[in-house]
């Protein structure tokens, strides 16, 4: 019944989400806020700027825009050096085998993340040309929970939003699936991703058939 597949990346492909959680946690520390596992489940699939402000909180007002550009790009270049050495070897278990299964039922398979370094990553675990489409987050206004990254890579991929199925980790990124009316697929938690049709511990437990 799906004709497309999209994909978040960070924490569903690749564990990244880690590394992004490394590389707040010490800008964070860094201006005095603390920092923890449970507040960055919030952070998950908001965009860099987006994520800033709310580590910062009511303290934002504190900071230039300059300075804010500044931390942010701080934390960026740290999560760089992160992800340097990323390989084929950081594809989280049954990455490949999802991508594969989607591919051989002939279905379209798209990438929504909305980290600017996600051609990067693609690139380190050598899974570019497994996507039929890669939205470039550069080109998206709003970041998830908003539609529009999933809504983009649905009508670049020629399908509509009802004949897609998305995957994703994040409580934003589900709710951004939901709400440009697709399928919901979540990874991690059923207690963490309540908006989600379904939910499964990791793609090593991807069934297409089940959905
Ligand atoms: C993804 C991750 C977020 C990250 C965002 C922006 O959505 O889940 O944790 O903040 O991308 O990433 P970027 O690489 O552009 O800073
Ligand atoms: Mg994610």
């Amino acid at each position: 019944r799906f004709k497309a597949v999209i994909f978040d990346l960070d924490g569903v492909i690749t564990d990244t989400a880690h590394y992004h959680y490394l590389a707040w946690k010490r800008l964070a520390e860094s201006v005095g806020v603390h920092f923890d596992e449970a507040f960055n489940e919030h952070l998950k699939g908001v965009d860099r700027m987006g994520s800033l402000d709310l580590i910062l909180g009511e303290a934002a007002r504190n900071y230039s825009a300059q300075q804010k550009l500044e931390m942010a790009d701080a934390k960026n270049r740290h999560y760089q050096d992160l992800i340097s050495t990323m390989s084929e070897a950081d594809l989280l278990p049954g990455a490949v085998d999802a991508l594969a299964a989607v591919r051989a039922a002939g279905l379209r398979i798209g990438l929504a993340s909305v980290s600017k370094n996600a051609f990067t990553v693609l690139e380190h675990l050598g899974i570019r040309g497994r996507f039929d489409y890669v939205v470039d987050a550069a080109t998206i206004t709003h970041s998830k929970p908003h539609p529009e990254i999933f809504l983009t890579a649905a009508d670049k991929l020629g399908v509509d939003p009802g004949e897609c199925l998305g995957v994703e980790d994040a409580v934003a990124g589900v709710a951004s699936i939901k709400r440009a009316g697709m399928y919901a697929l979540g990874v991690g938690s059923p207690e963490v991703l309540t908006q989600a049709d379904r939910v499964i511990p990791g793609l090593d437990q991807f069934r297409l058939e089940d959905y």
